[in-house]
C-alpha cells in the first residue's frame, strides 16, 4: 500500500491587525477578560478587496513551492472552509484559476473548524485507491465576514487567514498512519449560520434579524470541545498502534487555550509538546490547523520521523483527528 504524507506546507495571514484593545473600543469587553478566558491577544483581518479564495491561493503558492511541485501537476484541490467566496462556484475551482491547476478536479468541503482534517483523510483516500497522485488541501477562512462585531460572545474569538498542503506519496513508514472523523448532528444548532441557505433565504428581515452571523452557544461548544478533543487523539493513536507517549508535537484547532490544556492534560502532555498560536490569530476555523501545522515546519519544530498527532472540532458538530509521522 502506498504511503501518504505531506511533501509541503505554506500559510497566509492578512496584514491588518485586530487586537483586544481595539476589541474594546467596540464592544463591552477587556483585554484581561479576553486573555484569560481564551488566550488571545490579536487576530488578522483581510483587506475589503480580499476574499478566501485570495487567502488560499497565497498559501497554495508557497505549498506548491515548499513541495517542488507546479500548479499543474496538482490533480485535486479540496478547499474546507465556511466562509466561501460565494456559494458556487465553489472556492476550490476559483483557485483552481487563480493557480492556473488546469489538470485539477476541485470541491469545497463543508465541515466547520473540523473541515480540515476531513479534507487530508479525503485526499489520502484518492491517492492510495491510486487516482490522484498530488492533491492540494487548503484550509482558509475570512471568518470577519460573518463575524458580529457587536456580540462580546463572537466577536473576540475570530479571524482571518490560509493555511495549505500538498499531499502525495511519501517513503514507507512515514505519512498518515489514522484518521479519525466524527459528527453529531443533535448538535448542530450550537454553532451555526442559519440565514442565506435553502431554510432561510436572505431578505430584509433575515439582515435585520442579523442571521448571517455566527450563532453560538459558547459554554456547551466549550464542554464538547473539551470532551472530544482528547477522546478524538487517543481513538486515532490507539488506531494507529500508537500511545500518547509517542507524541512528539499536538496539532490542535486553535479556539481557547484552556480547551487545548485540558486536552494537554488528558494525553498527559506538556504545554511545550504543542503548537500554539492563537494568541496571533485567534479562531481561524479551517484554517487554524494547517496554519499552525505550517509554523511549526517554519520554526523547525517538526523533524523526520516526529509523530504528530492533529486534532480538532467544530460546528457540525464535527471533529476528527490524525496521526502524522512526519
Ligand atoms: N468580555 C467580557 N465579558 C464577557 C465576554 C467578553 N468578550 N463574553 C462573555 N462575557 C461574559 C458573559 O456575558 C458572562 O457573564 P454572566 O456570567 O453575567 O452571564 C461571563 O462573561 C462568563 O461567560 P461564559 O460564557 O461562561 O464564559 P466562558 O468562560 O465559557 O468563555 C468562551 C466564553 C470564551 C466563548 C468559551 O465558552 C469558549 O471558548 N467556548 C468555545 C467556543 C468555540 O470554540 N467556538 C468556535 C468553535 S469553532 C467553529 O466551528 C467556528
Amino acid at each position: 500500500e502506498i504511503s501518504v504524507g505531506i511533501l509541503g506546507t505554506g500559510k497566509y495571514v492578512p496584514e491588518r491587525r485586530l487586537t483586544n484593545q481595539d476589541l474594546e473600543k467596540m464592544v463591552d469587553t477587556n483585554d484581561e477578560w479576553i486573555v484569560s478566558r481564551t488566550g488571545m491577544r490579536e487576530r488578522r483581518i483581510a483587506a475589503p478587496e480580499q476574499a478566501t479564495s485570495d487567502l488560499a491561493y497565497e498559501a497554495s503558492l508557497q505549498a506548491l513551492q515548499a513541495a517542488g511541485l507546479t500548479a499543474d501537476q496538482i490533480d485535486l484541490i479540496i478547499v474546507a472552509t465556511i466562509t466561501p467566496d460565494m456559494f458556487f462556484p465553489s472556492t476550490a475551482c476559483l483557485l483552481q484559476e487563480k493557480l492556473g491547476a488546469k489538470n485539477a478536479a476541485a470541491f469545497d468541503l463543508s465541515a466547520a473548524c473540523s473541515g480540515f482534517i476531513y479534507g487530508l483523510a479525503n485526499a489520502t483516500g484518492f491517492i492510495k485507491m491510486g487516482m490522484y497522485k498530488h492533491v492540494l488541501v487548503v484550509g482558509a477562512e475570512c471568518l470577519s465576514r460573518i463575524t458580529d462585531y457587536t456580540d462580546r460572545n463572537t466577536s473576540i474569538l475570530f479571524g482571518d487567514g490560509a493555511g495549505a498542503v500538498v499531499l502525495g506519496q511519501v517513503p514507507e513508514g512515514r505519512g498518515f498512519k489514522s484518521f479519525k472523523l466524527g459528527a453529531d448532528g443533535a448538535g448542530g444548532d450550537l454553532l451555526r449560520i442559519c440565514g442565506g441557505g435553502s431554510r432561510l433565504p436572505s431578505s430584509e428581515q433575515s439582515v435585520n434579524e442579523k442571521r448571517h452571523f455566527i450563532e453560538m452557544n459558547g459554554r456547551d461548544v466549550f464542554k464538547f470541545a473539551v470532551r472530544v478533543m482528547g477522546s478524538a487523539a487517543e481513538e486515532a493513536l490507539a488506531h494507529a498502534g500508537y500511545t500518547k507517549a509517542d507524541i512528539d508535537l499536538l496539532i490542535p484547532h486553535q479556539a481557547n487555550i484552556r480547551i487545548i490544556q485540558s486536552a494537554l492534560e488528558r494525553l498527559n502532555l506538556s504545554e511545550d509538546k504543542a503548537m500554539i498560536n492563537l494568541d496571533r490569530y485567534g479562531n481561524m476555523s479551517a484554517a487554524s490547523i494547517p496554519l499552525a501545522l505550517a509554523e511549526a515546519v517554519e520554526e523547525g519544530r517538526v523533524n523526520e520521523g516526529d509523530c504528530l498527532v492533529l486534532v480538532g472540532f467544530g460546528g457540525g458538530l464535527t471533529w476528527g483527528a490524525s496521526v502524522l509521522i512526519w
